[in-house]
């Protein structure tokens, strides 16, 4: 469990603050984040780092919330980011573009231009196609794009296959084969200059044998590169590692790049900057999801309980059927029951959690764990639901960081048909 995240009797509490009362206080269903524990979970890595040239550049797709950006922001963080929006949100956070990475596989020539004004660090290039019309965008404004090939190492990370990025029937990356032969080609081209090297071979991992594969390929690629002529600046190793939402035991942020940058100094990188695009590792177990009990419905198969909160406002067990600890906020004396836990959506796939041992009665307040990433980032509006409210935390201070959305701003934007 997090240090943050603890009981103070039969209270939870997230840093000095009620989680109660805060549910009592704005609502629910709330995300809450932990602003130490966010800093605490980055401080591995910038230890493991210490005194080598490096850049640890947060995946914003995990939470995107301008505040989370800031603290990541004034923590000395760079971004790695997939869009314009997101470019936008670390801007609008106070972030420096020259600490930003961009990556995804399908950049627009709009989203190209903007990066490229706002003068990021790096894209990171995933196809030949890309790397010609980053040429002709950045050649038309008379600007020079900084890119590294995301290569594929064609390494299993073991994780979810739909979250798993690094293997040779992916979408991600330019295939190991044909990557002496792309940057040769990213060097040839006006507009173009080549500073890096970028791998990401999948996320939640929780082994460090993987990471490891992907370095060696990884370093093979770049000594066949420069042999090639092409000089390599930095090494983007990705984000990915994994957090315990249950019992996985994955290896710490400092003992991981520990090895990892063993390896590099011994096959001789040692002079290389070292980057990484954390996003689940540094705030996933920094936040939780409340959501008020509604309707308990004890029945001959299944004990459901009827949350408000529902797959539209946390996606992960629907879409991957990914398992979220979920507990009472106030612990009651009572025996627990096994309920499956689910929303107020019109499908049999909204549940948040199955057979789960709760002593709860309606109108108590549960916390639904390991919510801070990919949480509110993947939150719809389905069933016309407005997306919850989020809250940060530090001591006992709290901030309101989103209003909750209200019904009216839904189908503000759409239109009925005039008649003509
Ligand atoms: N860099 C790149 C290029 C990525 O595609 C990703 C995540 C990251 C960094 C950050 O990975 P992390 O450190 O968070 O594992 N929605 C899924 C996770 C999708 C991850 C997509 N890419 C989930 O809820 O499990």
């Amino acid at each position: 469990g997090s240090p943050f995240l603890a009981y103070r009797g039969p209270d939870l509490y997230l840093e000095d603050v009620s989680l109660q009362a805060l549910a009592r206080t704005h609502g629910s269903p709330l995300y809450v984040y932990s602003r130490q524990a966010m800093l605490a979970a980055l401080a591995p890595y910038q230890r493991a780092l210490k005194g080598r040239q490096h850049l640890v550049c947060y995946a914003v797709k995990a939470n995107s919330n301008i505040a989370v950006l800031q603290t990541f922001a004034q923590a000395g963080c760079g971004f790695d980011i997939v869009s314009s929006g997101e470019l936008a949100r670390v801007l609008a956070a106070g972030g420096d573009p020259a600490k930003v990475v961009f990556s995804g596989v399908g950049k627009t020539r709009a989203e190209m231009a903007e990066a490229l004004q706002a003068g990021v660090k790096c894209f990171n290039v995933e196809s030949t196609a890309e790397l010609e019309v980053l040429s002709e965008v950045a050649t038309g404004l008379k600007l020079t794009a900084r890119i590294s090939l995301r290569v594929n190492p064609d390494v299993d990370a073991g994780t979810h296959p739909y979250i798993s990025t690094g293997l040779k029937g992916n979408k991600f990356g330019i295939a190991h084969e044909l990557a002496v032969q792309t940057y040769l080609r990213a060097a040839s081209l006006p507009g173009i200059e080549v500073v890096g090297i970028d791998c990401h071979i999948g996320s939640q991992i929780t082994d460090t044998a993987p990471y490891l594969d992907a370095l060696d390929r990884v370093l093979d690629l770049v000594e066949a590169i420069e042999a090639a002529g092409v000089r390599i600046h930095h090494l983007d190793l990705g984000g990915g590692l994994g957090i315990t939402y249950t019992d996985e035991t994955p290896p710490s942020a400092e003992v991981l790049i520990g090895l990892l940058l063993a390896k590099i100094d011994a096959r001789g990188h040692g002079h290389r900057e070292v980057m990484f695009e954390p996003g689940r590792s540094l705030v996933g177990n920094a936040g939780v999801l409340l959501t008020e009990v509604m309707f308990l419905k004890p029945g001959e198969h299944k004990n459901f309980c009827v949350v408000d909160a529902a797959m539209n406002d946390l996606m992960r067990p629907a879409l991957y059927e990914a398992y979220m600890g979920i507990v009472n906020v106030q612990q009651r004396t009572e025996p627990a029951v096994l309920w499956d836990v689910v929303g107020p959506v019109c499908e049999s796939g909204d549940w948040l959690g199955r057979d789960r041992a709760l002593s709860t009665q309606p109108g108590d307040v549960l916390a639904v764990l390991s919510a801070g990433a990919y949480g509110m980032t993947m939150a719809s509006n389905y069933n016309t639901r407005g997306r919850a409210a989020e809250v940060m935390v530090d001591g006992s201070q709290v901030w309101v960081i989103r209003e909750r959305e209200a019904v009216s701003d839904l189908f503000k934007q759409e239109r009925l048909l005039q008649a003509t």
